[in-house]
């Protein structure tokens, strides 16, 4: 009962008028949570989804625009291809399991990364699971899955090079080159169209960035916390974004006077 009214008291103290639109989360500690429990990593990442549908319902019922989760790195395939495979199936099972509550919810699906790349049996459910939600309108949900942010950049400029390569002959290439701006870049990223991160956390204590959103994140406001990813509660998600609305946002600029 305590536990419930602090949970309350906590969600009550959010101001709804300074909502981070945008929230990323570097999901960490899977594998610590169970090899503390004497339990085998592929544990922790179960453990793991059932705080990703958690954190996803608290985030639409927030309000909150944008929800970004870290789920597979394109350094992760290093991992033992029994705890690679587990993931992918897991992935699998997450997409199917969520698709009606997605619908529910009216929560937007997408992925970020070489989706190619991943197996087909779970580019198939993405498929389909984006465009069964492709109209959905209170919560995006991206899924970073093989994702790095510098393979992003990578194609980001190769898919620009292309198209500047590919305009129209009549157009003056210098003039075109200089056109290039932050705003093209952003448009290139797997991110276009969506703001950057308001708000980024980090679960189980590591100071990191992991190769996540390097562009995106450049005036993200950073929440960490010792928590590992499968204890990561719903109490601490509202205090990260309690904690973020106490932060002053600059932008390299000056306090108002
Ligand atoms: C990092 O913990 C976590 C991952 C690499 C996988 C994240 C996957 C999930 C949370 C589960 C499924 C996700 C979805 C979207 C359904 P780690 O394994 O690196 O932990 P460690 O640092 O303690 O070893």
């Amino acid at each position: 009962m305590k536990n419930a009214s602090f949970l309350n008291e906590i969600k009550n103290s959010i101001d709804r008028n300074k909502l981070p639109e945008h929230i990323a989360i570097i999901m960490d500690g899977n594998g610590r949570w169970a090899a503390k429990k004497g339990l085998p990593r592929t544990a922790g990442h179960k453990k793991g989804m059932d705080t990703v549908d958690m954190i996803v319902t608290a985030s639409r019922n927030l309000g909150i625009k944008v929800l970004t989760l870290y789920a597979f790195s394109t350094e992760n395939w290093r991992r033992p291809e029994k705890e690679v495979n587990f993931l992918m199936r897991l992935l699998k099972t997450y997409l199917i399991i969520q698709r009606r509550k997605m619908m529910k919810n009216k929560i937007k699906f997408n992925v970020l990364g070489r989706i190619q790349e991943l197996p087909v049996f779970v580019r198939k459910e993405i498929e389909k699971t984006k465009n069964l939600t492709s109209e959905n309108t209170a919560l995006t949900l991206n899924i970073a899955l093989n994702y790095g942010g510098r393979v992003e950049i990578v194609d980001a400029v190769r898919r620009l090079f292309k198209d500047i390569l590919t305009a129209k002959k009549d157009l003056n290439y210098e003039t075109l080159i200089n056109s290039i701006d932050e705003e093209t870049i952003s448009n290139y990223l797997y991110t276009a169209g969506f703001p950057d991160p308001d708000l980024l956390i980090r679960t189980s204590g590591e100071l990191r960035i992991s190769n996540f959103l390097l562009w995106q994140i450049a005036y993200s406001e950073i929440f960490i916390t010792e928590t590992l990813w499968p204890d990561f509660s719903e109490t601490d998600f509202y205090m990260a974004v309690l904690d973020y609305q106490k932060r002053e946002r600059r932008y390299g600029g000056v306090k108002n006077l």
